[in-house]
């Protein structure tokens, strides 16, 4: 038995209410997805977290765009991800509008060069509509979710639930419906240190820039960081000769703040972003990502900023590590699916600190961890082995086995 799992697990049963008080002994769920029919539906956001702005009157770091992936599996003896014949459609029951909540449709003319209705992201996607089949997964991307949810507009949820139903096209019959966790957050606290009187803290940052960098960036707002310092999170090729954004920010800051921490620009002290196992077990965004000055260092290094990222192969084995060349998030495992569906989005892989994160999961085999019940996707237990070349005993013991 790997201990160091129970551990874990132990430690998850201590947090109050996350995991119902149960007997750690005994986990298996005698039929939790008795709820299911032919088909189930599973879904994943493709980063464990968003960040945004909330005012983009004078700067933009990140426009709100959300990615949004799910799963139709015809559940049987050999599975099928179905990419025909059915129809999934999303919607955020608690969150419905985002025009207002932050001013991003004032300013994305100057910002991106186009005028979007109320509601409707970068790439046309509102905060209902359809996902598309991409070649290997259903997908909608740009979707422009906030986290304030209708009831409580200036109040942060980071973790906001969508809801996905899975649909044959021909008929209208429900055939699954699932909710999962989109994740987004306004917590880039620059204003931490960028204060001065009668000064907004991102009028504060464009004073600095301009000092220092000749630059005249007040007399252009609202600035887009990503226009001269490239990003591969936008796509954006940057100025020849200036740093990448990645660079810039964590290289600068590196040589100059002190008592930063990666929380006092990434979401955030509040929002936790770090949550998923890793978390767990302690680690830290520096036993991943390296230091500050690391970050930056890197880049000058040849690392390709959200293009080179840590690996879980890394620390854990061959077996269980990304496809070569890949990140997790685009790497797939058993039955060609991908890393996500079972595991979670990155910094937040199954099980987490946040409850949220374990509805999906919970729904489908009863246990707020990674996915890991076979009859949720085979029916009946295989006999072969599974996902890393796991193989349960039995479907009575198919939890217990697992921490053999
Ligand atoms: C922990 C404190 C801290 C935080 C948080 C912080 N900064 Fe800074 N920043 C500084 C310090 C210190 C300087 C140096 C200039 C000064 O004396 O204020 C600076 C300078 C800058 C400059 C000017 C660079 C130059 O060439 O002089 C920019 C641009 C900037 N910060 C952007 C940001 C952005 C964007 C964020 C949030 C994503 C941020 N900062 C968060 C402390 C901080
Ligand atoms: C008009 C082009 C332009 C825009 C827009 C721009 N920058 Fe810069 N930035 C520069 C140039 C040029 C430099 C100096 C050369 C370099 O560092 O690559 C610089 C330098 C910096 C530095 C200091 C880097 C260092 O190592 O000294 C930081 C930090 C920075 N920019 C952050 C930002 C942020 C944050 C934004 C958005 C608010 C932004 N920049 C928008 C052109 C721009
Ligand atoms: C001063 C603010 C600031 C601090 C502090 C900061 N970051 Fe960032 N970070 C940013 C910004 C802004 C971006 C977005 C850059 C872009 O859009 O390309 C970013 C992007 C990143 C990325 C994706 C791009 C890449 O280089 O691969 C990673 C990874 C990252 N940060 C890790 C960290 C870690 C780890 C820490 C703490 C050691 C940290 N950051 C601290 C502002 C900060
Ligand atoms: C257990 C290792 C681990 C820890 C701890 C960790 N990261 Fe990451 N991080 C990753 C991996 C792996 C990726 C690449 C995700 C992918 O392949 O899709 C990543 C990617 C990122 C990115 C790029 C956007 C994305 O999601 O791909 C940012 C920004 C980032 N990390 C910031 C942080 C910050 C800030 C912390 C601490 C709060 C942190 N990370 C802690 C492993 C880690
Ligand atoms: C910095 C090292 C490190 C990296 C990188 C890392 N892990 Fe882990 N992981 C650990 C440690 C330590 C544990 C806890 C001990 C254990 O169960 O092996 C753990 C545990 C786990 C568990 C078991 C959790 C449980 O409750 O049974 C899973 C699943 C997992 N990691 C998945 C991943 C995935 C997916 C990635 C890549 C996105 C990844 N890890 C990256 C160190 C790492
Ligand atoms: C069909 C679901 C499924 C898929 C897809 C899947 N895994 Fe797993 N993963 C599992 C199960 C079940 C376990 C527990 C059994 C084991 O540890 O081998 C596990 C365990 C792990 C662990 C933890 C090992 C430890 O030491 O505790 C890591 C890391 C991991 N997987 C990474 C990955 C990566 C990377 C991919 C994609 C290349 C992937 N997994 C794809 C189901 C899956
Ligand atoms: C998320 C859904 C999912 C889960 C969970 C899952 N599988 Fe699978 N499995 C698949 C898919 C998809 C295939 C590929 C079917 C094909 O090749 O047509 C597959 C194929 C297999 C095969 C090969 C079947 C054949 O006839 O070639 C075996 C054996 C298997 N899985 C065992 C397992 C075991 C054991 C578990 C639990 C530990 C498990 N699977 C969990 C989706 C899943």
């Amino acid at each position: 038995m790997n201990w160091r799992r129970w551990q874990v697990f132990l430690l998850l049963g201590l947090l109050p209410g996350f995991i119902p008080a149960q007997p750690s002994t005994v986990a298996y769920n005698p039929s939790p997805q008795a709820a299911l029919g032919q088909y189930v539906v599973l879904g994943w956001n493709d980063l464990g977290m968003h960040c945004m702005n909330k005012n983009y009157a004078e700067l933009c770091i990140l426009p709100p765009f959300n990615n949004v992936w799910c799963y139709a599996i015809k559940r049987g003896a050999r599975p099928e991800i179905t990419s025909q014949g059915v129809t999934l459609s999303y919607r955020f029951p608690t969150n419905t509008y985002s025009a207002g909540k932050v001013d991003f449709w004032t300013y994305a003319p100057s910002l991106f060069g186009v005028t979007l209705p109320a509601n409707v992201g970068l790439t046309g996607h509102g905060l209902t509509g359809v996902l598309d089949w991409n070649g290997s997964a259903f997908e909608v991307t740009g979707v422009p979710i906030t986290p304030f949810e209708d009831a409580a507009p200036t109040v942060e949820q980071p973790y906001q639930l969508v809801e996905v139903t899975l649909k044959n096209t021909i008929t209208g019959a429900q055939l699954d419906q699932t909710n999962f966790v989109v994740p987004t957050s306004v917590e880039i606290h620059c204003d931490t240190c960028h204060h001065e009187d009668n000064e907004t803290p991102d009028y504060n940052i464009l004073k600095k820039h301009d000092e220092e960098n000749h630059t005249s960036l007040r007399s252009h707002r609202p600035v887009l960081c990503a226009s001269c310092h490239s990003s591969n999170a936008l796509g954006t090729p940057g100025v020849p000769g200036v740093k990448s954004l990645s660079q810039a920010v964590h290289g600068f800051h590196a040589g100059h703040a002190r008592n930063i921490t990666c929380y006092s620009c990434h979401p955030g002290n509040q929002t936790q972003c770090l949550r998923g196992a890793m978390f767990i077990a302690g680690k830290t965004c520096v036993d991943c990502h390296g230091s500050l000055s690391q970050v930056a260092s890197s880049i000058s290094q040849g690392r390709r900023p959200w293009l080179d990222e840590p690996k879980c192969g890394s620390c854990h084995d061959a077996n269980h590590s990304e496809n070569p060349g890949k990140l997790y998030r685009n790497s797939t495992g058993h039955g060609g699916l991908y890393c996500t569906v079972c595991h979670g989005s990155p910094h937040a892989e199954l099980p987490t600190a946040q409850a949220r994160d374990g509805l999906q999961m919970t729904r489908v085999q009863g246990q707020a961890t990674y996915l890991k019940d076979c009859t949720v996707c085979h029916i009946t237990v295989p006999t072969g082995a599974g996902p890393h070349g796991f193989k349960p005993v039995s479907s009575v013991e198919k939890w217990a086995t697992y921490y053999q």
